[in-house]
C-alpha cells in the first residue's frame, strides 16, 4: 500500500483578521457568502493578504485541487493500492475515501472544501467521502496513517531513481509531498523521514510529483 500525505498544506477559510478588508467583502458579496466561510484564494485576495504572515505562499486550494484530481483517478487508486491524506497548515487532517470522485470544475471544488472546513464531513449523511478532523500536527499525522517506512520529497533530497527505490518494497510506504507552491516545509519533516528523496534538479509541481510516484510505485509492484 502507498499512502500520500501533502504536507503543511496551504488550504484555509479566510482568516478573521482580513475578513472586512474591501477585496474579501467584493468577492463574499459576489458569492452570497460570509466572508470567513470563504476559502483563502491568493487570485482574489491577495491585496488583503498583504499583511499575514507568510503571505505569498497562503491561499493555494489550487494545489489541492490538482493533486487530488491526480491521487484518486489514478490506476493505483482504482487498484484499492492507494490512501491519500492532506494536512493543513493549520494543523488539519483531511481524510479522503479513495471511492470520492472530485468536481473537476474548480468553483464547484472550492464550495465542497468550504462545506468541509465548515461541517468537518462531506457529505453531512451517511459514510463521509471527506472527513476534516482538527488538532492534527504533521507528528500526529504520522500516528494516524499507518506505514513502515516514511520517503518525503524534496528538491534538496538524494538524487533516486523512483522504480528503484520503490522496488521490491512491500511494506506499506507514506510519501510526503509538501502542499505549497514556494518555500520549505513548516513542519519537521526531515526529522521524521527515512529518506529525503529528489526525482529530478529543478523544482517540479505537486501534482507531477505525486503522478511520479503514483506510477514508478504501480510499475515497481508489477515487477
Ligand atoms: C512546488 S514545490 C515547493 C517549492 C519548491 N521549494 C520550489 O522552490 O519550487 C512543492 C513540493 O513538491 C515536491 N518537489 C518539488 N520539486 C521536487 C523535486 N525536484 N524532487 C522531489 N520533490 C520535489 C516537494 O515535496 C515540495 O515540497
Amino acid at each position: 500500500m502507498l499512502s500520500l500525505l501533502l504536507v503543511d498544506s496551504e488550504i484555509e477559510l479566510v482568516p478573521q483578521k482580513i475578513a472586512s478588508h474591501t477585496a474579501v467583502r467584493l468577492n463574499a458579496r459576489r458569492r452570497k457568502k460570509e466572508a470567513s466561510r470563504m476559502l483563502l484564494d491568493a487570485t482574489l485576495h491577495h491585496t488583503a493578504m498583504r499583511n499575514l504572515p507568510q503571505a505569498k505562499r497562503r491561499g493555494r486550494p489550487d494545489i489541492i485541487h490538482f493533486f487530488l484530481i491526480t491521487a484518486l483517478e489514478s490506476v493505483l487508486n482504482h487498484k484499492g493500492m492507494l490512501r491519500t491524506y492532506i494536512h493543513t497548515r493549520n494543523d488539519e487532517l483531511i481524510t479522503v475515501d479513495p471511492s470520492t470522485r472530485l468536481p473537476k470544475n474548480y468553483p464547484r471544488f472550492v464550495g465542497l472544501m468550504e462545506s468541509l472546513f465548515i461541517d468537518e464531513a462531506v457529505p453531512l449523511k451517511g459514510q463521509p467521502l471527506l472527513r476534516l478532523s482538527k488538532g492534527y500536527s504533521f507528528e500526529r499525522c504520522l500516528e494516524e496513517i499507518p506505514h513502515r517506512r516514511v520517503a518525503a520529497f524534496s528538491q534538496e533530497g538524494k538524487k533516486v531513481g523512483l522504480r528503484g527505490y520503490f522496488r521490491g518494497s512491500e511494506e506499506d510506504i507514506l510519501c510526503l509531498i509538501g502542499g505549497f507552491s514556494k518555500g520549505d516545509f513548516n513542519s519537521d519533516v526531515r526529522s521524521r523521514s527515512d529518506d529525503i528523496i529528489s526525482i529530478y534538479d529543478e523544482p517540479l509541481t505537486v501534482w507531477t510529483v505525486a503522478s511520479e510516484i503514483i506510477v514508478n510505485y504501480e510499475n515497481a509492484i508489477d515487477g
